[in-house]
């Protein structure tokens, strides 16, 4: 129970594949009292009233784009639960560019705005509609899901992985002023391939997920294992963690390449 008496948010959490699915499961089951919310577009497949009904959490739809959403959401959110709250849950990922398949070099630049607000700046307004109106308590924490794309480059993930390496900039800078001003602590999470709506959306991806199962020494890490993860950044046992890009990846980031990995290849070459 290390989140008991916490007031939480949790974003993104669309069919019981979400990572965010899993993040509000545990926190439920720690002892934590949480709001649901997604794109209202995403309420419409009605999957998100399994999960509310499962851990007594109500559900506030918002765009996470609209700063006029998130106001409302943080203000509601505040009544619903009786008080400030203690951790957020930035589970938001979307490409129009990786959706229509349309290759790095041929972007379409609209498109490409609109990746960046839904997967980056959405971190920005999420933070700025909080700390206008003071929403979230001191020590409080806020984690977004990132991935390793943000430092080194994987082809296929296209404009996301500008939107991640925006979305980790803004952890440190929006975490600096947060934590000066009350505390906060706001961190991304960067996870291994994972078979969700989002994951599964990449072209290549069963392929680009086994090639990193093999390389990890641990394996990739699970959506399970991600939310149990967070559950440590949301407890106060990880009060002075912040503006980090901490890898939840079974160790692939570290490592270069793998025996069997190289296997694989010696076959292929047929020695
Ligand atoms: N699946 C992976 O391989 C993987 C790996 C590393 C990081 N991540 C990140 O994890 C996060 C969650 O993705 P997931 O894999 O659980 O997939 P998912 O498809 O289950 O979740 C993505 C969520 O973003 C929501 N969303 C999209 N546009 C929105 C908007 N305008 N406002 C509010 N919500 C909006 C969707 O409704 C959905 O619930 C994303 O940031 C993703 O980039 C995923």
């Amino acid at each position: 129970m290390i989140l008991k008496g916490k007031r939480g948010i949790i974003s993104g959490a669309l069919d019981a594949n979400s990572i965010a699915w899993k993040v509000a499961q545990k926190a439920h089951a720690q002892g934590a009292k949480i709001v649901l919310t997604n794109a209202p577009v995403a309420m419409r497949m009605g999957e998100i009233k399994k999960l509310s009904t499962e851990t007594g959490a109500e559900i506030i739809p918002a765009d996470a784009t609209s700063m006029e959403d998130l106001t409302n959401l943080f203000t509601k959110s505040q009544e619903i639960l009786g008080g400030k709250i203690d951790f957020v849950l930035h589970s938001i990922g979307m490409s129009p560019n990786i959706r229509k398949n349309i290759p790095y070099t041929e972007l379409n630049y609209d498109y490409f705005m609109k990746s960046l607000d839904i997967s980056a700046l959405s971190l920005h307004k999420m933070l700025s509609a909080a700390y206008k109106i003071d929403a979230i308590s001191e020590w409080g924490s806020v984690v977004a899901l990132s991935y390793i794309a943000a430092q080194r480059t994987y082809p296929f993930y296209t404009d996301m992985a500008d939107a991640k390496a925006a979305l980790e900039s803004i952890t440190r800078s929006f975490g600096y002023h947060y934590g000066k001003a009350k505390k906060v602590r706001v961190n991304t999470v960067s996870q291994s391939p994972t078979k969700t709506t989002a994951g599964n959306g990449i072209k290549g991806f069963e392929n680009f997920y086994n090639v990193a199962d093999s390389i990890s020494p641990l394996g990739n890490a699970s959506a399970d294992s991600c939310a149990d993860f967070c559950m440590t950044l949301f407890s106060d046992f990880t009060r002075m963690v912040t503006m980090q890009n901490l890898f939840h990846d079974g160790g692939y980031s570290n490592t270069g390449i793998s025996m069997e990995l190289m296997e694989i290849f010696e076959k292929g070459a047929g020695k």
